[in-house]
């Protein structure tokens, strides 16, 4: 155990326990393939501070995962590179950290969950044992005492009679349950940050409603900062402090959840809000955003959503992108016509 203490304070000798549990600043990836580069990541930057939930939010396709897998190294290279920014973990810049030095940083201080949880658990082995396992290998825990660990876990995330289905398959769990367990995993070594992918996607609404309160409860009590990635605007309004709104590969929009919905100030987020089906309007017509988002191998020319937004004049089809004008001291957006979108022109 001692060992592995020593190799995690060499990792982070630097680290600043006043700075910022995670900043993000202008990262970027592509991804160099056989049918071109695609600019996954184009300047991405956010800060995350303790016990604060921000939102990532954007189609599919809009470069959040990536993020997510540059955040954590685990981004698959070759074919992705990060071509620029900084990750920083309390004023350390992660991507200048060896591999062996990363992986302490894993599940020790930045976990993840993502959004499949049955392919992410290794079906050979018992939900406790793969708990269990993160105790001995990077706790030096013993068999027993890892095990009753694991069923602490599994009662932290609210698994009915944990001491039984601690020796289950994960197969012997719903889809619920697997990703309950998935979270009990991330939670393990007590991280400062977690980054949940698109956690709830695969389950139903019910579901998704428990385990998105199981997430908020959770972060609440180890006032952990949690990156939510999603592509549901219906998820975040109860639970997010702040969102960034990405769209290829950009931050186009970045404040407080109360300004996001109360009057948002780029197209593309006023688009995502109108989508949301409302029981208040019911029988309104939902106006989702028209067309789909561009392909990252072939992004247009000036704002990348000019095609599809219904503000667009010439000065939005030609580069440079629009820049983030600040729309008030705390939040952002990369409009030119930001003020007329927000309704306060
Ligand atoms: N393994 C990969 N190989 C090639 N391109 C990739 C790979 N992963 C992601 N990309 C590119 O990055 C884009 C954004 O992907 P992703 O971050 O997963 O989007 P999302 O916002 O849905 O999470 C994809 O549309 C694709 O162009
Ligand atoms: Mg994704």
């Amino acid at each position: 155990m001692s060992t592995d203490v020593n190799v995690k304070m060499d990792a982070l000798a630097g680290a600043d326990p006043d700075a910022l549990p995670l900043q993000v600043k202008d990262l970027h990836v592509e991804f160099r393939t056989r049918n071109g580069v695609a600019h996954a990541v184009n300047g991405v930057s956010f800060d995350l501070r303790a016990g604060e939930t921000r939102a990532i939010l954007g189609e599919s396709g809009c470069g959040k995962s990536v993020t997510a897998q540059a955040i954590m190294g685990i981004l698959d290279t070759p074919p992705g590179y990060i071509t620029g920014g900084e990750v920083l973990y309390r004023g350390v810049d992660l991507l200048k950290l060896p591999e062996s030095e990363r992986r302490k940083v894993r599940a020790n201080r930045i976990a993840m969950i993502f959004q499949d949880a049955l392919s992410a658990l290794n079906p050979v082995f018992t939900v406790g044992f793969q708990l269990a396992e993160l105790f001995r290998k990077h706790r030096g825990m013993s068999r027993k005492d890892s095990k009753a660990r694991a069923v602490e876990l599994l009662d932290l995330v609210k698994i009915p009679a944990a001491k039984q289905r601690v020796n289950d398959y994960p197969h012997q769990f719903s889809g619920g349950m697997r990703q309950r367990v998935m979270i009990a995993m991330a939670l393990a070594l007590d991280p400062e940050v977690l980054i949940a992918d698109e956690p709830t996607t695969a389950l139903d609404v019910t579901v998704q409603a428990q385990i998105m309160t199981l997430l908020a409860e959770l972060q609440r009590e180890r006032n952990m900062g949690l990156v939510l990635i999603t592509h549901d605007m219906g998820v975040v309004a109860d639970v997010a402090d702040r969102i960034s709104v990405m769209y290829a590969g950009r931050v186009i929009e970045e404040a407080g959840v109360e300004d996001i919905y109360a009057s948002p100030a780029h197209p593309y987020t006023k688009g995502l809000l109108e989508s949301i089906p409302r029981l208040d309007l019911k029988g309104h017509e939902l106006s989702a955003i028209k067309g789909l988002p561009p392909m990252l191998t072939n992004i247009p020319p000036g704002c990348a959503f000019n095609p599809r937004c219904r503000y667009a004049q010439e000065v939005c089809r030609k580069d440079p992108a629009p820049p983030l004008y600040q729309v008030s001291s705390s939040r952002t957006a990369a409009c030119h016509f930001w003020k007329e979108v927000k309704g306060d022109e």
